[in-house]
């Protein structure tokens, strides 16, 4: 099974943006559809990259410039949300540059969990759907992020969805918007049990029966499959 190399160890120097950065963490996605993230610093400026730019021929010029594009995308209609990353710009077509979120991905940072932690998810949450951006993978535990000081971020849109926030399309924002929270409800009964009641245990329940009827996962799996056959050396 593929996994991401952490690597915090190598200080590597990049450029950026036709500047020097200090390279001062890199994750190296071997799975064949998966950007490396590379976190730069340079005068006390940190900026996450999502690279493409060693995959294969189909991810570098295909996959990878339409899954940044439409992040991009989703990012620009984000503008001013605090605990979401901002845009910074494009290193190349395939490589967005955008702002670190200054912390780690929750299930490394468990013990830091402010008190009312998912509470402030689900108002970020709120914040997206009302300018009608569904995240639709909060339940991906490497999407939501912790600060020093135990608050929520999230980042990692390439899988969201964008509806205009009007009339015509509120009431079915307002319907999917149930899988962003049943996704943090689920994350809460993981990471504090002890703040979950069993109301809300049972609805998450109902909601997994549920998402196993969902067509997409099975479908998004398939291209994936694909795809990393596509990029396999012959
Ligand atoms: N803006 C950011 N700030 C800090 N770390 C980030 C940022 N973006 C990504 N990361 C790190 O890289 C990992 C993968 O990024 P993500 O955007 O989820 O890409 P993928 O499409 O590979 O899931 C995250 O789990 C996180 O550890
Ligand atoms: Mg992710």
């Amino acid at each position: 099974m593929s996994k991401d190399i952490y690597d915090e160890t190598e200080s590597n120097q990049a450029r950026f943006l036709g500047e020097q950065w200090r390279i001062i963490k890199k994750i190296t996605a071997e799975k064949a559809m998966k950007p490396d993230i590379l976190i730069i610093e340079r005068e006390q400026q940190f900026l996450a990259a999502k690279d493409f730019r060693s995959k294969g021929w189909v991810t570098r010029n295909l996959w990878g410039p339409l899954n940044l594009m439409y992040e991009k995308f989703i990012l620009s209609k984000l503008d001013g949300i605090a605990q979401i990353p901002r845009i910074i710009g494009l290193e190349d077509y395939n490589c967005l540059l955008i702002s670190r979120i200054n912390g780690d991905e929750i299930k490394k940072s468990r013990h830091l969990l402010s008190e009312n932690f998912f509470d402030q998810l689900l108002k970020i949450a709120d914040d997206l759907h009302s300018r009608g951006v569904l995240h639709l993978d909060l339940g991906h535990k490497s999407n939501i992020m912790v600060d020093h000081h135990g608050n929520p971020a999230i980042i990692d849109f390439n899988c969201s969805l964008y509806l205009p926030p009007n009339t015509i399309f509120r009431p079915l924002i307002r319907l999917l918007s149930m899988v962003d929270q049943y996704s943090i409800l689920r994350l809460k009964i993981k990471f504090r049990p002890q703040d979950s009641n069993p109301s809300e245990k049972r609805r998450v329940e109902r909601f997994l029966r549920l998402r196993k009827l969902w067509i997409f996962d099975r479908l998004i799996s398939k291209l994936t499959n694909s795809i990393q056959k596509a990029n396999r050396p012959q």
